[in-house]
């Protein structure tokens, strides 16, 4: 049985923003809200270059990166065609307007660092 941790009432996210999770160990997660008051959470990092998903602008049940504009889908964490890659997902459980997180995930998912980036720019040589 998941273990579930208390992060923020629904209406303390900004409607088509987020609200940032910071996490003991590693990146810190973003949790959007969309404006038929969905919830997701992705971690804040975006799988083109690290941009902080979190500072985005949620449209629809996307988000667009604030660094390059690649939008990234709030259920499953990929970027929209033609743009590819996935950040991780996060469970969300929202019971009588509480948002709260998966403890274990919290805990273990998607500490290591970033993988190198994806896309059309990270096609260079060494030190590109
Ligand atoms: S870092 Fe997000 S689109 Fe480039």
């Amino acid at each position: 049985m998941s273990e579930w941790v208390t992060i923020c009432r629904v209406e303390d996210i900004p409607r088509l923003g987020a609200r940032r999770v910071a996490r003991d160990v590693g990146a810190a997660v973003a949790v959007f809200r969309t404006a038929d008051d969905g919830v997701f959470a992705l971690l804040d990092r975006c799988p083109h270059k690290g941009g902080p998903l979190s500072q985005g602008i949620v449209f629809g049940h996307s988000v667009a990166c604030p660094l390059h504009n690649w939008a990234i889908g709030l259920d499953d964490g990929c970027a929209r065609a033609p743009d590819e890659g996935c950040t991780p997902r996060f469970a969300v459980r929202v019971e009588a307007g509480v948002v709260a997180l998966d403890a274990a995930e919290l805990r273990t998912l998607a500490l290591a660092p970033p993988a190198a980036p994806t896309g059309a720019c990270s096609a260079g040589g060494a030190g590109a």
